[in-house]
């Protein structure tokens, strides 16, 4: 039997900025569904991507005196970042300035025309460049863009039209035979007023410089919300020669869009591929807005929060559990830091956090560390059937919120059931064993189902769930039990327990926000670290702050820092390692004039006699370890990144000549 498919998309982000919490909201949102369905064992296909050309792009790189295509590479990398640090699992990353999309996207012109369907007239109209698109004067708010508030500029130019009203009747059908093309049903219902009450032929092309040239007609582009739409398609394939079939995939499951981009997606994209001869998209789930101070968070607005900042501060997990648990998926909401750092202080910290170590401490100190095996359960399993039910069915309305809701009652049922039930007191009564290791049995299956149901959200605890239970493997490499809340119950065979805290350590508010405005100051993180250290007695006991943590590796002190010797090396010989295709093994200098060897992982990226002759830095205290039969003392220092092709890249970090073997680098 093959797997059911399941293609979801995020919207492709413009590029006059780097991703803000905004885009890392719908990004997330799509990563846990795309998770989710993972889990149950579909053939899930997860797109992102960057939306290059228009008039937005263009501006935002002359303003830099660059090119569109320069100032894209170096955001595109951005989002690389943030979305590998929030842990997003995308499957495929499109650019709009790639040729594969610029053949897909020119071919879907060519069937626009075919049918009939483009025609050229002189054209006036009023442009919102934040949005990429025209208004009539009517739509406007006191003169400004309803979405951005900004004012719009006038346009006159020659332009390519596509034949949206006689779509009209097409799509009103469509609808009808769809009620749920579009969710929440409020924005359904919005769509259909919309076209029912006329629509005009659409603007299709500009007369710009930046964009896919229209085919047969270069001076124009095509008009970057037809070039931008069509991501969806050539992502899969979609290119001249393609059949109408043209991939598995299509039509997409879900496409996953912000509520001011409804239209593009539930009205012009449907008419376009109607046009073309193709399918719509199933289904479109149109989500609020993140709001700061009951404004838009935008680049127009100025108010952006920047996901990679919270995901220092806070972690991956938290952020995403925040963005998920916090907001209903179809309404707006207030966003604030304060909001997340409670969220992680009662949510995980205490429930989650506190119920795991709970559990772990009985099973170490009174239960050898395993969990037991018994024969009766007790009635937490029926909590666990319940949450799997609500959570499930939640899912599939991509109700992400009450999901989480369901999961949160059954930690809760959990932590009552322990209270209750008493473990500590059973433990030390030798006649109550049997009572006790059913108790304990429960509370840790009901744990390692908490692990399953939160897994989409924040893999990471998941994994650490399962790790500190005992478990091996991880919460991904089972699918979910199929069906409406089907759950197994019965904890698997696994290895020792681990008692440990600090798995959500609960943080300080005055703390954080202090070191919040200092980061805002302008501090660099060596400032920050030096004058933590200084205070760290006096703020011994206080929490930590997941700050400066660069990498994702928490923060550390000075000390720390300090016990790591790093000096400048020469290398004077590189050769491949003989038994490992990743490694070479280079002779360095280290100034000492005794020899030293370094097996490093570069072979991919550099060949030996490339190396020979650079000045580098090594780590030179840190213990030999033997590498495929040679002895490796010390590591050479390089840095290490995604490309925008999404592949990693590697470069030494190379010191210059007149540096002497042997200086001290710090
Ligand atoms: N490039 C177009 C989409 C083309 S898709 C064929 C675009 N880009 S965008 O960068 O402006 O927005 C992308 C997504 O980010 C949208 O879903 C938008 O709603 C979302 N968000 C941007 N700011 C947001 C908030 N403040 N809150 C929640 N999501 C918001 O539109």
């Amino acid at each position: 039997m093959t797997a059911r498919r399941f293609y979801i998309t995020t919207p492709i982000y413009y590029i006059n900025g780097a991703p803000h919490l905004g885009h890392a909201y719908t990004t997330v949102a799509c990563d846990v569904l795309a998770r989710w369905h993972r889990l149950r064992g579909e053939d899930v296909r997860y797109l992102t991507g960057t939306d290059e050309h228009g008039q937005k792009a263009l501006k935002s790189a002359t303003a830099e005196g660059i090119t569109p295509r320069e100032f894209a590479d170096r955001i595109v990398l951005k989002y690389h970042q943030a979305w590998k640090a929030l842990g997003i699992s995308h499957d495929d990353f499109i650019r709009t300035t790639e040729e594969r999309h610029r053949a897909g996207a020119q071919e879907l012109w060519r069937r626009i025309e075919a049918a009939g369907d483009l025609y050229k007239k002189d054209y006036e109209g009023l442009y919102c460049v934040p949005c990429e698109s025209f208004y009539l004067e009517s739509q406007l708010v006191d003169g400004k863009c309803p979405t951005h508030h900004v004012p719009v500029e006038s346009v006159k130019e020659e332009s390519w039209f596509f034949r949206l009203s006689k779509y009209q009747q097409p799509l009103l059908d469509f609808y009808e035979s769809r009620k749920s093309f579009v969710t929440p049903a409020t924005r359904m219902n919005e769509v259909v007023s919309f076209v029912e009450m006329g629509l005009q032929d659409l603007s299709v092309s500009r007369l710009i410089p930046w964009g896919i040239p229209v085919p047969g007609d270069e001076k124009h582009v095509m008009y970057v919300w037809l070039d931008a739409l069509s991501n969806y398609i050539t992502a899969l394939g979609f290119g001249p020669g393609s059949e109408r079939a043209f991939s598995p995939y299509w039509p997409a499951d879900l496409h996953v869009v912000g509520k001011e981009i409804i239209r593009f997606h539930a009205v012009y994209w449907p008419a376009f591929l109607m046009s073309a001869g193709l399918e719509p998209p199933r289904q479109i789930l149109s989500h609020g807005w993140l709001l700061k101070d009951d404004e838009k968070m935008s680049k127009t607005q100025g108010n952006l929060a920047d996901p990679l900042k919270l995901e220092q501060w806070f972690g991956a997990d938290a952020v995403r559990y925040y963005l998920m648990r916090e907001f209903n998926l179809g309404s707006d909401g207030n966003y604030s830091e304060e909001a997340i750092l409670d969220r992680v202080n009662t949510d995980l910290a205490n429930d989650l956090g506190n119920t795991l170590s709970r559990i772990t401490r009985i099973l170490t100190s009174d239960l050898g560390g395993r969990v037991p095996r018994v024969a009766h359960g007790t009635a937490l399993r029926e909590h666990a059937e319940r949450a799997w039910a609500r959570a499930t069915d939640a899912m599939e309305r991509h109700d992400v919120q009450e999901a989480l809701k369901a999961t949160w009652e059954l930690l809760s049922a959990t932590n009552k059931f322990l209270v209750s039930e008493e473990p500590w007191k059973l433990a030390k009564d030798p006649g109550k064993r049997a009572h006790l290791e059913a108790v304990m049995h429960d509370a840790s299956e009901a744990m390692r189902h908490v692990g399953n149901l939160v897994a989409a959200v924040m893999p990471g605890a998941a994994r650490e769930i399962w790790r500190r239970l005992g478990i091996d493997g991880d919460p991904f490499s089972r699918a979910l039990a199929d069906g409406k809340g089907a759950i197994e119950w019965g904890f698997p065979e696994a290895g020792d327990a681990i008692h440990e805290s600090g798995m959500f350590p609960r943080l300080d508010k005055s703390a954080f926000f202090a070191d919040v405005q200092q980061d805002a100051a302008g501090q660099t993180a060596v400032d920050r670290e030096s004058s933590k250290a200084a205070q760290a007695s006096a703020s011994a006991g206080a929490a930590a702050v997941h700050s400066g943590a660069s990498a994702g590796k928490g923060v550390i002190q000075y000390d720390d820092f300090a016990k790591v010797a790093l000096i400048a090396a020469k290398i004077t010989g590189a050769k491949k390692h003989p038994q490992a295709d990743k490694l070479l093994v280079l002779d360095v200098d280290d100034g000492t004039g005794a020899p030293r060897t370094i097996c490093a992982g570069m072979a991919e990226w550099y060949a030996p006699e490339e190396l020979v002759g650079k000045t580098v830095a090594i780590v030179a205290n840190l213990a030999a370890r033997r590498l495929r039969g040679i002895d490796s003392q010390g590591m050479v220092l390089a840095a290490s990144w995604t490309g925008t092709d999404g592949k990693e890249r590697v470069q030494v970090v190379v010191l210059p000549d007149s540096v002497p073997a042997g200086a001290i680098v710090r």
